[in-house]
């Protein structure tokens, strides 16, 4: 049967923040060393950052970038980042069992996203794990003051004269994970949450923050975590967070390639709490969402690995190698991040490089794309403007997790200039989906482009021997004739239609 929807530009969802492809770099594993900073890489320049990684970190077209953590913000101390390199102490990181050196800091991240480009912007994790407001409005006075006092001076006398500029703050990490150093309840970090938010706003009221939200719709405080943090911060902060990984459990493909239906409806559960606050308090003002980790993450290997190690330094840690089926999962996630573009404004991929990560690098040698870089790159590029309303009727197939989910999962953008591009994902394994898309009153008359992720190994992926085995293909047959777009989607794809 054939899988459509309609598109019509008087019925919109919203724009889209460029902030929603956002990224990640967190002090873990191999994503700051060996990852973005290697001095002495025959592609790094005089700061130590890798000028192949940088292009491929454009290339991708990452906007905010989280950092430096994590759970790693947990046990961090700003001051130990800054200042002379050679002075810098060595730390235990207690979130990932590893030595910090701290030879990459906060003035460094800085200079990195000021090369990627004027699109990436800082957003700062604050320590509410080990430490508290009077750290926060040091180092907020310490990036962001022009100068004139003692902190700001310093951060001049360190060699950086202009401030940081940093808006987007998240008020700590996963603070409702018993894993989190400092881990705390909903009641203790709301309130910590809050005391943070209006002292920040007294040095500069339009800063931008995030309260965390649960690390997971599956944790047993979910909603709850939020109703209790959101009454103590809602005139304060603009954003809550979401954090969600998904992986196939002992071998269910079909669940996981419907991950996406657990995304959108843990997005609208979130949102069904902010409101519910707003509601109780009268306020008309509107939490936002801020999806600050996402990504297919083979997570239950990862606490064995962790538990294994003795404090080395920046040691090969959560490096998932990302098949063809995790792409299409990717680009599914991404469909529901722009689906609710009208609410979530702020997303992460978790994470840039190396650490489950779109970047791969080889110390000394290459760097390459993963499979999952491509649809992020991809949705990047075209998923800017006004996100169409689009309600699928789609043949469904059976999913242990989620009962029948849709075989097509799909959302479309119109840019400024009228061209509309449409995401979609088929996410049969065993057959073609026949598309048919009704354009009403978008003024469309050619396909620019039909691009495509699939291939006939479903575990295909690339490696540093074999670093582009996997790149998009163009489609054939897709046609655009008198109103009805027409396409068939190979199965278990991730495709681009570009429209104009
Ligand atoms: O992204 C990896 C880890 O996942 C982060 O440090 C933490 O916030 C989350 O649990």
């Amino acid at each position: 049967r054939t899988a459509r929807f309609t598109l019509d530009p008087a019925f919109t969802v919203g724009t889209v923040d460029p902030r929603l492809f956002g990224s990640f770099v967190e002090h873990l594993g191999r994503c700051v060393y060996t990852g973005v900073f290697e001095p002495g890489h025959p592609a790094a320049d005089a700061d130590g950052i890798r000028g192949d990684v940088l292009d491929l970190v454009r290339e991708l077209g990452v906007t905010a970038v989280r950092y430096p953590g994590g759970n790693f913000v947990s046990g961090y101390r700003w001051e130990d980042s800054v200042g002379p390199v050679e002075e810098r102490p060595r730390r235990l990181d207690l979130a990932w069992r590893s030595t910090e050196t701290n030879r990459f800091g906060l003035s460094e991240f800085i200079s990195f996203l000021r090369k990627i480009g004027p699109q990436a912007e800082p957003m700062m994790a604050l320590n509410l794990g080990t430490r508290g407001v009077a750290e926060a409005l040091q180092l907020q006075e310490y990036a962001n003051h022009p100068g004139g006092t003692a902190l700001s001076d310093l951060r001049v006398e360190h060699g950086d004269k202009d401030p940081f500029g940093i808006r987007l703050w998240c008020l700590g990490n996963e603070m409702d994970g018993p894993w989190q150093t400092g881990h705390k309840t909903a009641a203790e970090y709301g309130r910590i949450a809050a005391e943070t938010a209006r002292a920040m706003r007294q040095i500069d009221p339009g800063v931008q923050l995030v309260a965390c939200g649960s690390s997971g719709r599956s944790m047993p405080t979910f909603a709850e975590w939020e109703a209790t943090v959101l009454q103590e911060t809602y005139d304060l902060v603009d954003h809550i967070s979401l954090h969600a990984y998904y992986e196939p459990l002992d071998g269910d493909v079909d669940s996981f390639l419907a991950s996406a239906v657990d995304m959108e409806t843990f997005i609208e559960d979130v949102v069904a709490t902010c409101d519910h606050v707003g509601a109780r308090l009268k306020s008309r003002k509107k939490i936002n969402l801020s999806f600050d980790e996402w990504n297919v993450w083979y997570m239950s290997r990862t606490q064995e690995q962790v538990s294994a190690l003795d404090w080395p330094e920046a040691p090969r840690l959560l490096e998932d190698s990302y098949s063809v089926t995790d792409a299409v999962v990717l680009g599914s996630l991404l469909i529901a991040l722009l689906r609710h573009a009208d609410r979530v404004t702020v997303a992460c991929l978790a994470q840039l490089v190396n650490v489950i990560a779109p970047i791969m690098t080889e110390p000394g040698g290459p760097a390459w794309r993963q499979t999952t870089f491509f649809p992020f790159a991809q949705a990047s590029r075209y998923g800017r403007g006004e996100v169409l309303d689009v309600r699928v009727d789609s043949p469904t197939y059976a999913t242990a997790k989620y009962g029948e989910a849709d075989l097509l999962h799909a959302t479309a953008v119109r840019g400024e200039d009228g061209a509309v591009t449409v995401f979609a994902v088929n996410r049969s394994r065993t057959g073609p989906l026949p598309l048919d898309v009704a354009l009403n009153g978008l003024g469309l008359t050619s396909v620019v482009e039909h691009s495509v992720l699939a291939d006939a190994d479903p575990d295909a992926r690339n490696t540093l021997d074999e670093p582009e085995r996997v790149v998009p293909h163009a489609a054939e047959g897709t046609t655009l004739d008198g109103g009805r777009l027409t396409a068939v989607l190979e199965p278990l794809s991730w495709n681009v239609i570009r429209l104009a």
